[in-house]
């Protein structure tokens, strides 16, 4: 009986524990928690305050705040945050890339280097691998590398995984699905269910690693990338943080490179952008 009060008990938070809150996870990620997210707080993190037998958002805020091993704040972000993402999002872009990456076969470049910062569950640096190897008349004469990177650790292992259900690739070719995918079987929640992995030969061409885009070592990475995926996550950084995250990511970008964002997302609002619109959401570093 008393599980049951406790799997059904609901919460309010005040102004203040909402403050407290969107203070820390400014502080910590970066991320900006307008005043009508206070109702997405409350109902997403209600089920984890219950988990923890707590009866106040101030005590989860406490707990948070303490907790040294950075997990809750992991489970917190995951919670606010979200981590849709689908193979072959925003298709104006591959229509884009299409031709830039056939005129850098013509003209004899053999090496790629990408960088998809917020990979989520890794439909994005896998399009790029499919993409690629749909492209290019010899991919294996080539020398890629992707870098996939995000913030949950979580989310990182599902993309390690590889493993995605049959809605998940609904809407890639046939074709493409035999030739990229093998059919598998998927432990979920609810038993075993059919699946479709990455291959190996793709899933060879990614490496995944945490990293915060906001606070993370970017002197750690070299300036060499001929293109970056930032992706539907600057959605939740305010301005500031924003120019501080693209203006890292693109002194990463060699020169000419390109890089690409949300549709919905956009950078008229920065100050001193050096960076050249060639197309809605995609970005060329000057040469
Ligand atoms: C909506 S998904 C976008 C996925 C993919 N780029 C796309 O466009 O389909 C946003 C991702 O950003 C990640 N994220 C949020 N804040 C981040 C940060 N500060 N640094 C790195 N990743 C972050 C989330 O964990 C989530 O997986």
């Amino acid at each position: 009986m008393s599980n049951e009060i406790n799997l059904t008990k609901s919460y309010e938070i005040s102004n203040s524990e909402f403050k407290n809150l969107s203070q820390l996870v400014y502080d910590q990620v970066g991320i900006h928690l307008a005043e009508q997210k206070k109702m997405l707080v409350k109902t997403r993190l209600s089920k984890r305050l219950r988990e923890l037998n707590f009866s106040t958002f101030n005590q989860y805020y406490q707990f948070l705040k303490n907790d040294q091993t950075g997990e809750e704040l992991i489970l917190f972000i995951n919670a606010i945050s979200t981590n849709v993402t689908s193979f072959f999002r925003e298709p104006s872009q591959w229509d884009f890339l299409e031709k830039e990456i056939k005129e850098k076969e013509a003209s004899g470049q053999r090496k790629l280097r990408i960088w998809s910062s917020a990979c989520s569950s890794g439909q994005e640096p896998y399009t790029i691998a499919i993409f690629l190897y749909s492209l290019l008349k010899n991919p294996q004469e080539w020398d890629i590398k992707i870098l996939a990177t995000d913030i949950s650790e979580d989310i990182l292992k599902q993309a390690m995984r590889a493993q995605y259900s049959l809605k998940d690739v609904t809407g890639i070719p046939k074709n493409m699905l035999n030739k990229f995918f093998n059919k598998v079987n998927m432990e979920t929640k609810t038993g075993v269910k059919e699946a479709y992995e990455i291959k190996s030969v793709l899933r060879n061409l990614v490496l995944f690693r945490s990293f915060n885009l906001v606070y993370g070592n970017y002197k750690g990475i070299p300036k060499r990338f001929d293109m970056i995926f930032c992706r539907n996550v600057m959605i939740y950084f305010d301005n500031e943080t924003k120019e501080k995250v693209v203006n890292n990511l693109t002194s990463k970008i060699i020169k000419n490179g390109l890089f690409f964002i949300g549709h919905s997302e956009s950078l008229i609002n920065m100050k001193d952008n050096k960076l050249k619109l060639v197309k809605p959401s995609i970005y060329r570093v000057p040469k």
